[in-house]
């Protein structure tokens, strides 16, 4: 009869200042980046989610991109994993709100002062992901006029197509003229599931926003942004805005 082989206790001396695990991921310079203003115990939720979504931007970014260069290469199977990754990025980002579900307008409050102007509005990571997805503002890249990386970074993504334009290109070079073709045509199934995908990709930016809304309204009702906008109004807009409205539109005529 087999016996079980016996358990192996893990390594705990490595003869080193810090772990291997510590040195791969950066940890302790991660920690070192929790730094609240405030004594409000709220304060640290706000700043973890603030740049856990960051780290989830840009590796959105990445997915995204890598989509992008697919989509180039007539590489339908490529562009889909890429789209389908980015889709659990997406998923953690919405859940990412679960972290300031509970904070209340005093809480909010109590350390709103310490941020400042300081606004999310000022994050180049979103900006980025607003470019990729075809929401062009030029005059945001003022920003950064004193980050010539960011700049130029933002310069190309800003002159470059995007992922919807790589998308609609790829379309047209398979013979599809619109969106309503490529449903309707069985020759064109695999763009139809492209752009199944992009409004999976469209609905999760949507409720990515919509869930920021919330948060916005039940931590400081309809007071002006840190960012100097009128907030909650300013936000509804951008909230209410369809991301891919040609595939959206689609729907109309089929
Ligand atoms: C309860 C907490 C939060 C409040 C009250 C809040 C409030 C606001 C407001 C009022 C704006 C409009 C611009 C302004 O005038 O400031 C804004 C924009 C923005 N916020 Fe937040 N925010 C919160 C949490 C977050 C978090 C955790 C993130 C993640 C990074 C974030 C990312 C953004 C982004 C990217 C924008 C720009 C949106 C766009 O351009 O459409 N916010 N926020």
């Amino acid at each position: 009869m087999a016996t079980a082989a016996a358990a192996t206790q893990p390594k705990v001396d490595f003869g080193e200042p810090t772990t291997p695990y510590a040195a791969y991921a950066g940890i302790d310079t991660l920690h070192s980046l929790l730094r609240p203003r405030s004594t409000e115990p709220a304060e640290t939720s706000f700043i973890v989610a603030t740049q856990v979504m960051e780290l989830l931007f840009d590796l959105l970014r990445h997915e995204w991109t890598q989509a992008q260069q697919a989509l180039r290469n007539d590489d339908l199977p490529g562009a889909t994993a890429a789209l389908r990754r980015g889709l659990g990025v997406q998923d953690v980002l919405v859940s990412s709100w679960d972290l300031l579900a509970t904070m209340t307008p005093v809480e909010f409050a109590s350390f709103r002062p310490y941020l400042g102007e300081a606004s999310g509005f000022q994050s180049y990571t979103y900006l980025h992901l607003e470019f990729l997805l075809g929401n062009k503002e030029e005059r945001l890249l003022r920003l950064y006029a004193g980050s010539p990386r960011v700049h130029a970074e933002l310069t190309e993504t800003l002159r470059a197509p995007s992922l919807y334009d790589d998308a609609a290109r790829l379309l047209r070079a398979r013979g599809a003229d619109s969106w309503a073709a490529a449903y309707t045509d069985p020759r064109h199934h695999e763009l139809a599931l492209l752009g199944e995908l992009l409004l999976d990709v469209a609905e999760r930016v949507t409720r990515w926003r919509q869930r920021h809304l919330s948060a916005v309204k039940r931590a400081m009702g309809d007071k002006p942004g840190s960012g100097g906008s009128s907030g909650l109004s300013w936000l509804r807009k951008a909230a209410e805005q369809d991301v891919f409205p040609e595939i959206w539109e689609a729907r109309n005529v089929l």
